[in-house]
């Protein structure tokens, strides 16, 4: 029976809509934990890709919609409806910025970078767009051009937009060696002005995008002197500084927005997963000029701001900000950190255990002498985890590293079960016990 879903699937779902890590079903989600249709539970350390910030399936979120749902499931924008008033005017508050704002809605991450690009584009009357390398934006066409984790000659292939830069974000981890972590993001800021000094380039760049901590390219958190240097850099070349808080958002890193931790004002923020806690809702929270540019109907899509989104987006924000989730999540963080680098310090393939707050990243390599990333070793470890009741992913640049986002509710004992749980896990692969077959039953992250 199960198998035939299975097949049923890869027959009828497009290849290039799938990432599929574990051959699991889920029948239910609620807190952290995820049960399957053969009712076994398992401690979830990915939240649906840092969507739930506010527990799975949130009581109070579910109940809100429950009362929504005989009123209206949604009516287009021609008309007007009260809650995504209420919502933009929530987000303008709560989002960093001294400045008028103005906000876009959509319904994907992606679509709202693209938003953010676009306005830019037309505010701005140039052409280039700045990204980093290793960042992942989104899928649409503008969000996907500016994704460094996507290989060029796939972008090519797409005819993705051409005129995007990509620069190097600071991995610490693997800088020069030598070299100190504040010292090496200043090099990589001159490397940026130095291209920006460049005639054509510095005048024609309207935008730079960047993730305030890289998530997909492997939870790369920046020295603040980068993230400041990148505002200065902004302002100096007349530049709309983009910030894509669409996986750091919601407290999830100890602060409200990660951007909290540099002390910067970017001209954009964009937010999506946790936003909508569950339901498909993303935005676009920047200067009212740049925002108000384009002409009526240039961000325009029916169904958003999705109607039941917006009720569901404002009874998630609610309860992050009525049960300090962020403060939650800098607690929890750091006793996860500590176990973490305790599984380190006992472990010859744990290279590096980085991030902050519940936004957790796990280097696996060959030996900690050579530090080689093993995609392979971190491929066995997560499905090894799986088996024993833990659901986590691999991703980063080298595909090698345990992406670790549980709900920012987790329990104090759920971290702990889920520990033990990584901890056989990795032992496992170091003995040799999980063979090579695993690895063609997974669509891993590459
Ligand atoms: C930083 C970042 N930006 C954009 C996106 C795209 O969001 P969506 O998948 O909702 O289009 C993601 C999704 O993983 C993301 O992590």
């Amino acid at each position: 029976m199960e198998n035939s879903i299975f097949d049923r699937y890869w027959k009828s779902i497009s290849r290039a809509s799938s990432y599929k890590y574990f051959p699991l079903i889920v029948k239910k989600i609620e807190g952290s934990r995820i049960v399957d249709v053969n009712g076994k539970e398992y401690i979830d350390f990915l939240s649906s890709a840092a969507l739930y910030n506010a527990g799975l399936n949130n009581d109070e979120v579910v109940t809100s919609l429950l009362e929504e749902l005989k009123n209206m499931l949604h009516y287009t924008q021609y008309l007007y409806h009260e809650k995504s008033i209420k919502l933009a005017e929530i987000l303008k508050e709560i989002t960093p910025g001294t400045f008028e704002k103005k906000v876009a809605f959509e319904l994907s991450g992606g679509a709202a970078v693209d938003i953010a690009l676009r306005s830019s584009l037309y505010f701005s009357g140039k052409k280039l767009l700045g990204s980093f390398e290793n960042s992942y934006h989104g899928t649409t066409y503008l969000s996907i051009s500016v994704s460094g984790s996507f290989r060029p000659e796939i972008r090519e292939k797409l005819n993705a937009y051409p005129y995007v830069y990509f620069f190097k974000y600071p991995d610490t981890f693997r800088r020069p060696r030598g070299i100190e972590p504040e010292e090496y993001g200043e090099i990589l800021l001159g490397e940026i002005e130095r291209t920006l000094q460049v005639d054509a380039y510095g005048k024609g760049f309207a935008a730079i995008i960047f993730e305030p901590i890289q998530g997909d390219g492997g939870v790369l958190v920046p020295p603040k002197s980068f993230i400041v240097g990148l505002r200065k850099i902004a302002d100096e070349y007349g530049i709309v500084l983009i910030d894509d808080e669409i996986q750091t958002g919601f407290g999830r890193t100890g602060k409200m927005f990660a951007i909290e931790h540099f002390g910067i004002e970017p001209d954009i923020i964009v937010l999506g997963k946790s936003l909508g806690s569950g339901m498909p809702i993303s935005a676009v929270i920047g200067r009212r000029e740049i925002l108000d540019s384009p002409e009526p109907m240039t961000y325009m899509s029916t169904y958003s701001p999705h109607y039941l989104s917006c009720i569901a987006a404002m009874a998630g924000i609610e309860y992050i900000i009525k049960n300090r989730l962020h403060d939650r999540a800098e607690l929890m963080g750091e006793y996860l950190m500590k176990r973490l680098n305790e599984l380190k310090d006992g472990h010859e393939i744990v290279g590096d255990v980085r991030g902050k707050g519940l936004m957790i990243g796990v280097e696996i390599v060959d030996d900690k002498d050579s530090l080689k990333p093993s995609s392979k070793k971190a491929q066995k470890i997560i499905w090894r985890a799986y088996e024993n009741g833990l659901i986590m992913m691999t991703f980063g640049k080298y595909g090698n590293v345990l992406r670790i986002a549980p709900p920012l509710t987790i329990e104090r004992e759920e971290i702990d079960k889920a520990v033990e749980i990584m901890e056989k896990a990795i032992s496992d692969v170091e003995k040799g016990k999980v063979g090579d077959e695993v690895l063609s039953k997974m669509v891993a992250w590459q």
